[in-house]
């Protein structure tokens, strides 16, 4: 058939296999506010539309680069004081790393994509946790690589299955990511379970991604570096502004390629694609190393908070009739999950809980878990008046959903 000016352009195929329900049931909720209706919105883990505050030395940073000039492109791996200010922090760590195996991002989302490409070939498999982070499954969807789930265990606190992962690995396997702390699930693996997981991933030439992007939120303080434990490991790991120190639209972000040889070829690689992106946004790199050597003292109120809300989360949800919750120990995410009904699912009560109450999480399988499962997300970043508030709804709404 020959194409005319008229005829409609196709997407192209790899986007049916891309999701990302995060963003996607926003649409849903759209519907729901054009009916007049408030949607409270539990769906994004961005700590500024909650009212935390970007910490000011960090925003003078950004615009006093601007006002110096810095607003060309940098270097592709970034500015040379952010790679050294990252470098000396994975040192101050126990991550022994120099500055030119670190690389300045657009958020820890860029890194993760980079490497991935870098690393990852058109059918080659990637273990995912279960449930996951969903850019992992939409990045490799659109490199044509298919990731395998491993099980992480609700009844062990959402930790992974050893066994399970020891079952999904197949020749093509290349990388093993690992999201520790956790989100969805808020879980903080106990450093017993992370030496297993180095053990696995070296036993077996598989890469390490290791997505600290909630590091330094532990309710009990920072979470050490997974590449401190095992420096000579095959360890990328990845973190940025824009938890922990609050600037999530900035999208700066740094990776650190791990110290041993093995990963010389990756490391090239990844700065070879890191050339044909140009740069991370200029100004903001500079914040990268206000955040690295300034003050941090935000983070411990920062900290404070989440513990509060992450401790009435619980407590809410594990009170509610058919309801349960495993007690998050880091970041501003739960995983509670409802006693479906017969031939329910977990979006289900998502799309019923937005349309009778105008509150909006996320369904389980948005992540990777079976849709039958019952489970849902929940940000838990709004005070605690408001969560009280929210969580009380969720309760009646739960109530006629599972009784229905
Ligand atoms: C586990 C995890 N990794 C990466 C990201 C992306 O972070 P960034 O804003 O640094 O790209 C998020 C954002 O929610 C996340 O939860």
């Amino acid at each position: 058939m020959t194409s005319t000016a008229s005829s409609a352009i196709r997407a192209a195929a790899r986007v049916g296999r891309f999701s990302y329900a995060i963003r996607q049931v926003v649409a849903e909720a759209k519907k729901v506010e054009a009916t007049g209706r408030t949607v409270r919105y539990l769906n994004i883990g961005d700590p500024n539309a909650f009212g935390f505050v970007t910490p000011p030395h960090l925003v003078e940073a950004v615009v006093k680069a601007m006002r110096d000039g810095h607003n060309g492109y940098t270097a592709s791996a970034g500015i040379a004081s952010a790679r050294e200010a990252a470098a000396a922090d994975f040192v101050a760590r126990g991550v022994p790393v120099t500055a030119d195996r670190v690389l300045i991002t657009s958020g820890t989302s860029e890194g993760i994509e980079l490497a991935l490409t870098a690393i990852v070939d058109e059918g080659d498999d990637v273990l995912v946790p279960s449930p996951t982070y969903p850019l992992y499954t939409a990045v490799l969807a659109k490199i044509g690589a298919n990731p395998v789930y491993y099980r992480t265990d609700p009844s062990q606190g959402w930790l992974p299955d050893l066994d399970h992962m020891a079952d999904a690995v197949t020749p093509r396997t290349r990388a093993l990511v690992l999201i520790d702390p956790n989100n969805p699930t808020g879980a903080v693996y106990p450093e017993a379970v992370r030496r297993q997981l180095v053990a696995f991933a070296e036993a077996r030439g598989l890469v390490l991604l290791a997505d600290e992007v909630y590091g330094d939120l532990g309710f009990d303080g920072a979470v050490p570096a997974l590449a401190a434990m095992a420096p000579d490991a095959a360890i990328i790991s990845y973190s940025s502004l824009s938890k922990a120190y609050l600037a999530p639209g900035w999208r700066a972000g740094w990776m650190a390629v791990g110290a041993t040889p093995r990963l010389d070829e990756a490391l090239a690689a990844i700065k070879k694609l890191a050339d044909g992106r140009l740069c991370s946004p200029g100004p903001m790199q500079y914040a990268v190393t206000a955040a690295l050597t300034g003050d941090r003292s935000h983070q411990v109120a920062f900290r404070a908070a989440l513990r509060e809300r992450a401790a009435l989360t619980t407590a809410r949800f594990n009170a509610m009739p058919g309801m349960n919750v495993v007690a998050p120990k880091a970041a501003f995410y739960a995983m509670p999950q409802v006693a479906l009904p017969e031939g329910r699912t977990d979006q289900d009560f998502v799309l019923g809980l937005l349309r009778a109450k105008g509150i909006l999480c996320v369904h389980g399988s948005g992540f990777g878990l079976p849709a039958e499962g019952g489970y849902f997300r929940v940000v838990f970043l709004a005070s605690p008046a408001e969560l009280a508030s929210i969580y009380d709804d969720v309760a009646d709404y739960a109530q006629e959903f599972t009784q229905a």
